[in-house]
């Protein structure tokens, strides 16, 4: 019998990761299937223990129930404990184990596809969201200084607390950001849905730097400023997307799909 995955949000018609899983799946032989299931607001637990009776294998989790996955788990990844946020599911036996492969997604798409080495960086990471949380313990891992940015500082600041003591991590508010400068800045805000800037200064950029939105599908005012600052790359988050899910489809069938070709052609 195929072997059934979905992707679980609100809104969901969107998305592209039955594309992606369903080029993977092409690639590398496995007979799966994958789709997208709106979930109501007020019923994502249901949903799921819909699917895991229904017989799927696992799924995927997006906005805005990555941290209603995180407390239905039995068990956790380590990646997900510190995320403290769940986007990829198993389900095994009568347990639901829970991964986050956001932050692995994200250092992929910067290190392998962008070619940008991440050790020693210093990053200014914009937003203090739950995208912004994801990815911090896995940039921090990586070996990167991080400044967060939030207007609203207090969220910054307790995500900053969970490094206390390491000297790598800082809140900052926008206002506290003229005249430094970094080799990344990384947008995790939502501005870009509202077609917005967070309040940037000038001169933002390090040579070599690398600007990453972490939206994609369309070209937003962070993008435009990137470029018209002179970061010497700019990039949106289509990479991060096709690598989360090559992990999350690791994880699942134990085969790694070729990310780089399906990136490719997602971007063709
Ligand atoms: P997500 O899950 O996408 O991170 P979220 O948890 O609602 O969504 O967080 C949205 C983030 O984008 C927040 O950091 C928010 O800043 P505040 O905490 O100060 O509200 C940030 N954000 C949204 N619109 C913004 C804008 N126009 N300028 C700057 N930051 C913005």
């Amino acid at each position: 019998m195929t072997d059934q995955y979905a992707v679980i949000g609100n809104p969901i018609s969107h998305s592209k990761s039955p594309l992606i899983h369903s080029m993977f799946a092409q690639q590398t032989g496995q007979d799966m299937s994958y789709e997208a299931i709106e979930s109501p607001l007020d019923g994502f637990t249901a949903t799921i223990l819909r699917l895991r009776d229904e017989g799927y294998k696992g799924c995927n989790v997006t906005v805005p129930f990555k941290f209603e996955a995180f407390k239905l788990c039995n068990r956790l990844s380590n990646r997900a404990r510190d995320a403290k946020a769940v986007n990829t599911l198993i389900f095994r036996d009568d347990e639901i184990l829970g991964a986050n492969t956001d932050g692995a997604g994200l250092l992929a798409d910067i290190e392998k596809n962008l070619n940008f080495k991440l050790m020693w960086k210093d990053a200014l990471l914009l937003g203090a969201g739950g995208a912004a949380a994801g990815v911090l313990w896995p940039l921090f891992n990586a070996g990167v200084g991080i400044v967060i940015a939030n207007r609203t500082l207090e969220k910054a600041q307790l995500l900053a607390d969970e490094f206390k003591g390491s000297g790598t991590v800082y809140a900052r508010r926008y206002d506290e950001l003229a005249g430094k400068q970094f080799d990344l800045v990384i947008n995790a805000t939502s501005s870009g849905l509202s077609d917005e800037l967070p309040p940037l200064p000038e001169a933002l950029f390090k040579p070599g730097a690398l600007a990453y939105d972490m939206m994609y599908g369309r070209d937003t005012p962070f993008l435009r400023y990137a470029r018209e600052q002179g970061a010497t790359t700019v990039s949106d988050g289509l990479g991060m997307l096709v690598e989360q899910a090559a992990e999350a489809f690791f994880l699942w069938r134990n085969v790694r799909p070729d990310s780089k070709s399906v990136l490719e052609k997602m971007r063709a």
